[in-house]
């Protein structure tokens, strides 16, 4: 049998074309294959999460380390808020609201204690992840703030105190 050269560049490109697109299909296969295989994957992108260091890593950190924080770390490091907050049950309000039981508690619920329109406006309660962004940086959280407060800049600081205010409390809140 004899293929003129039309023919048999025809038939090339018909077994290239078939060549191509069943590597396609063969690619798909053990792409899917191995992704299934590798669920290891979201846990490697956070540990790769803060090596970037953009801001919402850093939050993430701190979230990340509440399970090994210490209370009496952050007790210590409370000594930046003492001078405006309480922590006592039943504490006053001095320069800022009484600070007992304030994970889980409303945002700006402190009985008698007169808050800027920032915070009132905010609504719903304090979650973990609020208190965090809050302390990170008040004025960044909470536009018009009244806590004149330069925020604490370490996750491992911010996650020390967010389980030392979990600690002011008859029932703390669980962690996230
Ligand atoms: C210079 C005084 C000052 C310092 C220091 C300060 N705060 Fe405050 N804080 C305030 C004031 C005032 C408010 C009320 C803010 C408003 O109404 O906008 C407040 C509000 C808060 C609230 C919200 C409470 C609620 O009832 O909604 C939390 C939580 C808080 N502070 C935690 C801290 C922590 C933790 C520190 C230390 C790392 C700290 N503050 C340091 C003055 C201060």
């Amino acid at each position: 049998m004899k293929f003129s050269w039309f023919e048999k560049i025809s038939f090339g490109l018909l077994i290239a074309a078939w060549a191509i697109y069943g590597s396609h299909m063969l690619g798909d296969t053990l792409v899917h294959a191995e992704e299934l295989k590798k669920p290891a994957y979201a846990v490697a992108m956070a540990d790769a999460a803060p090596a970037k260091g953009g801001a919402a890593a850093v939050m993430e950190n701190a979230m990340t380390m509440l399970a090994s924080a210490t209370p009496d770390k952050g007790a210590k490091l409370f000594k930046k808020c003492k001078s405006c907050h309480t922590v006592a049950k039943g504490g006053k309000n001095t320069v800022g609201p009484n600070l007992w039981d304030v994970v889980g508690r409303a945002k700006a619920s402190a009985a008698g204690f007169k808050y800027s329109g920032a915070l009132t406006d905010k609504g719903g309660d304090w979650s973990y992840a609020d208190l965090d962004a809050f302390i990170t940086s008040p004025k960044a959280f909470a536009k018009g703030t009244k806590m004149s407060f330069a925020g604490l800049k370490k996750a491992g600081d911010r996650a020390a105190m967010l389980v030392y205010l979990r600690s002011l409390s008859d029932s703390p809140k669980p962690l996230p």
